[in-house]
């Protein structure tokens, strides 16, 4: 029980984990609709997440608030907050901060297991089949595969709240490297940020306890 979110994030990041279920996930009328015909393992990791959310944003010093999935499934955070959710078999976690802090932030967890062949050749771009290839070369503990589909959800994650658009697998090239950080290059145009475009996200990434978990806070004066 030891990944630990919050050292991937600055210190604005408010960022709660939980292993297993947390006690106290209860849903929100709004939230309720949501899941009302869905299966319990997704009304579990749907409300285990907000708990960690709702612990996230007390941090903050927001009150209890619901988050109900929006345009494209995105959650909805309070006015003047940005955050991210992710959930796996035995993990969920959700990372928040004031707005003025942090732009967008995108975080994923996946469990660190190799993906099927066929789905590299749908997600990587030749660059990234390479980057793979080399990196496990150099590092077989990790897989680098799995981490670079992992280090892409964040990319989108970060990437919806300030476009409200669809970004294909093939539209950012990330870099990933051993030291535990990541760079994405956007490869369409950005939003619009400070005069420029966005080009691109730095995050950070760990590999721990059988968990891959990625992490990008795209924060004002950055323009990466
Ligand atoms: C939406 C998506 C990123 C979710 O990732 P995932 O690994 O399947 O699942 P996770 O458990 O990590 O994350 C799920 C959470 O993501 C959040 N989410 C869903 N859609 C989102 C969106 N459009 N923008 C931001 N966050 C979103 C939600 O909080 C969701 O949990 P909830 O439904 O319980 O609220 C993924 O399903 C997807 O559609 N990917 C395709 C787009 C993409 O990755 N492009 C690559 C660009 S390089």
């Amino acid at each position: 029980v030891t990944p630990a979110l919050p050292d991937l994030l600055p210190p604005t990041v408010a960022a709660v984990e939980s292993f297993g279920e947390p006690v106290d996930a209860f849903l929100f009328p709004p939230e309720e609709a949501h899941v009302a015909g869905a299966v319990d393992k997704r009304r579990r990791e749907f409300a285990g997440v907000r708990a960690c959310a709702r612990a996230a944003l007390a941090q903050l010093g927001m009150a209890p608030a619901p988050i109900v999935p929006g345009h494209r499934g995105a959650p909805t955070w309070p006015a003047g907050t940005v955050g991210s959710m992710t959930h796996c078999d035995g993990y969920r976690a959700a990372a928040v901060a004031h707005g003025g802090d942090v732009l967008s932030i995108g975080i994923d967890a996946e469990p660190a297991a190799g993906l099927p062949p066929y789905v590299l050749t749908t997600i990587a771009l030749d660059a990234e089949r390479t980057m793979v290839a080399d990196l496990t070369a150099a590092a077989p503990g990790t897989p680098w595969d799995r981490l670079l589909f992992s280090a892409k959800e964040a990319v989108y994650k970060a990437w919806f709240p300030l476009t409200g658009a669809w970004l294909d697998f093939d539209e950012a090239r990330i870099d990933l490297d051993r030291a535990g950080t990541f760079t994405a290059t956007l490869l369409v145009p950005g939003p619009p940020a400070g005069g420029t475009r966005l080009t691109g996200f730095t995050g950070r990434w760990l590999h721990r306890d059988g968990l891959l978990i990625t992490a990008i806070a795209h924060q004002p004066d950055n323009s990466r």
